[in-house]
């Protein structure tokens, strides 16, 4: 579908898929076997620009639009939908967020570090007990003078690791539910401030997802993110943007299951042909291209919105409720193309099946994004 992109974005998803293919392939398997976080090739997205894709040169972006976001996101996630998250939390809901409702000072200060990569964002509004229920998270933060005292655990955090800018949500007006909550800029090595407990998990293993544990964490006053209880719809409009991020990880994910087996069917010969030969396995090809081109455009089109600057949550819930259910869904039929080899770590399709179902739980479950899109409907 690459006419549909610019001569700009053609360019970007080219390099990109070079980058992948070369510094990306031929660790990942091994990386997300160990659990490494790839420290240096973070570092490297941030040398060419694909920490802060979207954003503005003057903050050190790349200046370049959604789409091209949504280019990036998908090549990396091809070879490593880990480094896809990585990147897609710390650009999607850390930058965002800064870019959007931070004052000039915030994102002067904030900004050009992490679209750098010299610094790494990440987004803390989920807690033990309030998952998709995000207004019910009971973390407080208070005006002691000139600062803002907070205190609670998150839980789930990508990046919660390697971040040192957090946005943090917290109840400022505890009698409301979503209207009495304010998102704060925590920094790492802020006192009161600490990494907890460290999830082990079924797959994207390269990540960190940790509890971020604040006891009378004080940061300045300054340090508040947008209005005063209007930190949830600031959660809210952050998640739209997240979800086309996952659903462009989730379609890197599905390409890579398609591709490796294309390859595989076309070198497996059983009674006496490549498997490619079988109308069962061509079938199994046919239904995984439909269904990541579908998703794809729905993809497309929530970026496309967003690039316009017209509404496109609902938009993007679609995209990510299809996108993820594709990745599953292409894995899945990956290994059984794959047939016992498949099941072994001595290919990626078993991978790609654990990558791909997260993808239908975070950023909002599946369940959350019909709620969306029906109440989008039903308006
Ligand atoms: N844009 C702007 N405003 C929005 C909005 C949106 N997309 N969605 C809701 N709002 C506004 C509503 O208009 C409403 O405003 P008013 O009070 O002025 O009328 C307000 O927010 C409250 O909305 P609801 O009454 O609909 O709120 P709710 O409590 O019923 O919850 C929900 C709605 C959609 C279920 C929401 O809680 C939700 O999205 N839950 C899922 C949370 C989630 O996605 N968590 C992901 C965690 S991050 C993560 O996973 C990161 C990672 O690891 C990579």
């Amino acid at each position: 579908m690459d006419y549909l992109l610019t001569e700009e974005q053609k360019m970007l998803k080219e390099m990109v898929a070079k980058f992948a293919k070369e510094e990306i392939a031929p660790v990942a398997r091994e990386f997300e076997e160990k659990g490494i976080f790839p420290q240096e090739i973070v570092k490297k997205l941030g040398n060419l620009g694909l920490m802060g894709v979207a954003y503005p040169p003057e903050y050190n972006g790349a200046g370049m639009d959604n789409i091209s976001y949504m280019i990036a996101i998908e090549e990396i996630s091809r070879y490593c939908a880990s480094t896809g998250v990585i990147v897609s939390a710390h650009s999607s809901l850390a930058v965002d967020p800064i870019y959007r409702f931070g004052t000039e000072e915030q994102k002067k200060k904030y900004l050009p570090a992490l679209c750098s990569g010299e610094r790494i964002g990440c987004f803390a509004l989920t807690e033990p007990s309030s998952g998709s229920d995000a207004g019910s998270a009971r973390t407080t933060a208070k005006l002691i003078g000139d600062k803002w005292v907070i205190n609670g655990t998150k839980h789930f955090i990508t990046n919660g690791e390697e971040a040192e800018v957090c946005v943090i949500f917290a109840h400022t007006d505890p009698s409301q539910k979503t209207k009495g909550i304010s998102a704060f800029i925590v920094e790492k090595g802020t006192e009161g401030f600490r990494v907890g407990k460290h999830e082990k998990k079924l797959g994207i293993n390269c990540t960190s997802t940790t509890e971020l544990i604040l006891e009378d964490c004080a940061i300045p006053k300054e340090n508040i993110l947008g209005d005063l209880n209007k930190g949830f719809k600031i959660a809210m409009v952050t998640l739209d943007g997240g979800r086309l991020g996952i659903a462009s990880q989730a379609l890197g994910i599905a390409r890579a299951a398609i591709e490796d087996s294309i390859k595989f069917s076309k070198e497996r010969e059983q009674f006496d042909q490549p498997i490619c030969q079988f109308q069962a396995i061509q079938w199994m090809l046919a239904n995984m291209n439909t269904e990541y081109e579908a998703s794809w455009l729905l993809t497309y089109r929530g970026s496309l919105l967003k690039d316009k600057g017209l509404p496109y949550s609902k938009e993007a819930a679609m995209a990510k409720l299809k996108a993820s259910e594709t990745a599953s869904f292409c894995a899945d039929r990956a290994i059984q193309i794959h047939g016992g080899y498949g099941y072994t770590k001595e290919f990626d399709a078993e991978r790609y099946l654990r990558d791909a179902k997260i993808t239908e739980i975070y950023e909002g479950t599946n369940e959350i994004m019909r709620i969306v899109i029906s109440a989008a409907m039903l308006k």
